[in-house]
């Protein structure tokens, strides 16, 4: 299994504390917000790791993780242009992936509590796709998923006006080695982004994408009052050990 941190885009909804540098290099408490995710991959039991970023932010996030070494780890980088969507990670990434399965996080998505699910599903992960859904108060910000009176999942939707479930999909994926080649053959949407959730329908079409409900905490970095709420929520967490 090889893990991606998906860590480009511009961040313009967090200006200006994104006009000099990354969002996923902002603090979250007493750490950049990228070693949170970082961290849920480590934990899951991957050792390789490449990480996708802008290339005005290339030399910051090299600076900070290095090699890997540190973190017991090897760590690659690649640059994305401009950012075309989520699934073109796996399009820059199909050479680091090879013929390996591969478990992508987003680099501003924090996990807290009731991790060794997580970890234990990249672990015992076989075949299709796995992700994680998580019971939001405003879900039309994210993919949703729609489920059956069994909750089966049915459908994905990407920021849908009228949410057919308050289950949002989080920016946890793991998926089989197909995923480099359905990537690939994937069309633009209509803003002209690659996205995860036409990904994450191809599987669910044919039966193969696994949508388990995440009990923990899930933070969702990318505004100011979630960034906040983030940093509160860890050092709660680190004075209560
Ligand atoms: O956080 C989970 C949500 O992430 C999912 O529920 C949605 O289905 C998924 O589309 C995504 O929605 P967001 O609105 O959060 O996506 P956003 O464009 O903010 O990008 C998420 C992160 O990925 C962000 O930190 C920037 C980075 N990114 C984004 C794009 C579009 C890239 O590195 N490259 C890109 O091309």
């Amino acid at each position: 299994m090889k893990g991606i941190v998906l860590a480009g885009g511009a961040g313009t909804r967090l200006r200006p504390l994104t006009t000099i540098t990354s969002k996923q290099l902002l603090p979250v408490y007493d750490k950049p917000m990228v070693y949170y995710p970082l961290q849920t991959l480590l934990d899951g039991g991957i050792k390789e790791i490449l990480f996708i970023v802008a290339p005005e932010r290339a030399a910051d996030f090299m600076r900070l993780l290095g090699s890997g070494k540190d973190f017991g780890a090897e760590f690659s980088y690649k640059i994305q242009d401009r950012p075309e969507g989520l699934a073109q990670a796996f399009i820059i990434g199909s050479n680091f992936i090879g013929t390996d399965d591969v478990t992508m996080i987003l680099g501003d998505n924090i996990f807290v509590g009731n991790d060794s699910f997580l970890h234990d599903s990249i672990k015992t992960f076989s075949k299709g796709a796995r992700v994680f859904a998580k019971k939001v108060p405003d879900p039309e910000r994210f993919g949703v998923v729609e489920f059956d009176d069994k909750m089966q999942a049915v459908s994905i939707e990407e920021k849908p006006k009228a949410p057919k479930s308050d289950y949002a999909v989080t920016g946890l994926y793991i998926y089989d080695n197909s995923v480099v080649e359905r990537a690939a053959n994937l069309k633009p949407s209509a803003r002209g982004e690659l996205e995860i959730t036409d990904l994450n329908n191809l599987y669910l079409k044919e039966n193969s994408l696994d949508v388990s409900i995440y009990e923990g905490e899930w933070l969702d970095t990318g505004t100011f009052d979630s960034l906040l709420d983030a940093g509160i929520m860890i050092r709660d967490l680190k004075n209560k050990k």
